[in-house]
């Protein structure tokens, strides 16, 4: 709300201007808790409402907007599957809420996920904009009959470093060469559009009309805050970036450290797919879902009791623990997404010189998550050339096409 001030009223206008901020602050703690989120927010930029309560809670009973001007719903988001499930994601999310668990009953009150679109802008590469439900229908119409995933992706830019690196433009093409998405919805933060000689290389890669037809940019703020908690860390705000990209248009989510070593058909198959990376976590850094997802949307839901001060309870262990509980709706690939995993003993196959044959990745991998900053040595395109490891030859296999 500050944020919006843009010049300091007249003196004398000060002391009832405090006494109004006091007394909005004493009603806002009041109101925390109870349903504080839904207040002050426009109706038209709500995406999904729903009035029937849940079995063991309830959805506050705010009024419902006459006509919901310019709203973008999430399109056939199961409510009634939502609404039978949540006392069971209640007590999964439980044990991850941190200093939430106390009140979680307060807190999470709302079995519908809950996202403002209105201060998303879409436009292509050329500045032509678009709507959401415009950019929903696209994805939609690449739903072919037998699947449930949209041939799109979403890449979150970079929002600290915008200057990409090596491994971040072969990630960008072996998204655009191996999975061909229809589009590509890249994500930015205000003034952090990508830069640099690897970015510059992404762009050169293809035409201009096909890069004006394919590339959908996003710019939304960094979210600081989801439901009624704050959302500090970068890592998080792009948790929460991601989850509502793919939870609005469907598609593929992937961090901007993953290679596509494989088309993705298969996997387009099933209503949410993730991978996972150890035995107590399914990684947040690559997954698919069908638009308005049943596991996503309760995923997204389960933010109203998110702890910041957690790495990750949210991101890795919560999907972990509603998996079992709702086996249809999540379907988990165990080795070809996010193995080899990040611990010393598996990255090391992924850039230790000769350790290659630990693991086959190009029969078992669709996707390949490099964790990066394990590694954080820089190449440019001589030097990958020779380079005598596995993330070595995943690079010359994507620019080169040397299987
Ligand atoms: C989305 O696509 C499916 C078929 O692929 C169609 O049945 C449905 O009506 C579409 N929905 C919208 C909102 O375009
Ligand atoms: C674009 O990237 C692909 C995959 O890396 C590569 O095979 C192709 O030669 C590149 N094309 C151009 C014009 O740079």
């Amino acid at each position: 709300m500050l944020s919006h001030v843009r010049s300091l009223p007249p003196r004398r206008l000060i002391p009832p201007l405090l006494l109004l901020v006091i007394a909005s602050l004493l009603l806002g703690l009041y109101n925390f808790g109870s349903n504080s989120w839904l207040q002050g927010i426009k109706f038209h930029d709500i995406i999904q409402f729903d009035q029937r309560p849940a079995p063991d809670s309830f959805v506050p009973r705010a009024t419902m907007p006459a006509k919901a001007k310019g709203s973008a719903p999430l399109q056939g988001l199961d409510t009634e599957a939502l609404r039978r499930n949540f006392p069971k994601l209640k007590e999964a999310t439980k044990r991850h809420s941190g200093p939430h668990k106390a009140r979680l009953d307060q807190m999470m009150i709302s079995y519908l996920p809950f996202i403002s679109t209105s201060a998303w802008m879409l436009h292509s590469p050329k500045g032509k904009k678009f709507t959401v439900s415009e950019v929903q229908a696209i994805s939609n119409s690449t739903i072919q009959p037998g699947f449930q995933v949209p041939n799109i992706a979403h890449f979150v830019m970079p929002f600290g470093e915008t200057n990409l690196q090596f491994h971040h433009m072969v990630s960008l093409l072996s998204c655009l060469h191996i999975m061909k998405p229809h589009r590509l919805l890249l994500w930015y933060a205000p003034g952090k559009l990508p830069s640099g000689q690897w970015w510059d290389r992404v762009r050169k890669n293809l035409t201009e009309s096909e890069w004006e037809e394919k590339i959908i940019f996003v710019q939304r703020p960094i979210p600081t805050s989801v439901y009624t908690v704050p959302v500090h860390g970068k890592e998080h705000q792009s948790d929460v970036m991601r989850l509502e990209a793919v939870l609005v248009f469907g598609g593929l989510y992937m961090d901007i450290d993953v290679l596509v070593l494989k088309p993705l058909e298969p996997l387009r198959k099933f209503p949410f797919t993730i991978g996972r990376e150890v035995p107590y976590g399914l990684c947040n850094g690559v997954f698919l879902s069908a638009p308005s997802g049943t596991f996503l949307a309760m995923w997204h839901t389960a933010y109203q009791v998110f702890f910041d001060g957690s790495w990750v309870d949210h991101s890795v262990w919560l999907p972990n623990t509603m998996q079992p509980i709702f086996p249809d709706l999540c379907h988990v690939e165990e080795e070809s997404m996010d193995r080899p995993n990040w611990t010393p003993e598996e990255v090391s196959w992924i850039y230790v010189k000769g350790q290659q044959s630990r693991w086959d990745w190009r029969s078992k991998n669709y996707v390949m998550h490099l964790w990066f900053r394990k590694y954080g040595k820089q190449h440019n395109m001589d030097s990958i050339k020779t380079l005598d490891s596995m993330f070595g030859e995943m690079c010359r296999f994507i620019l080169f096409g040397v299987f």
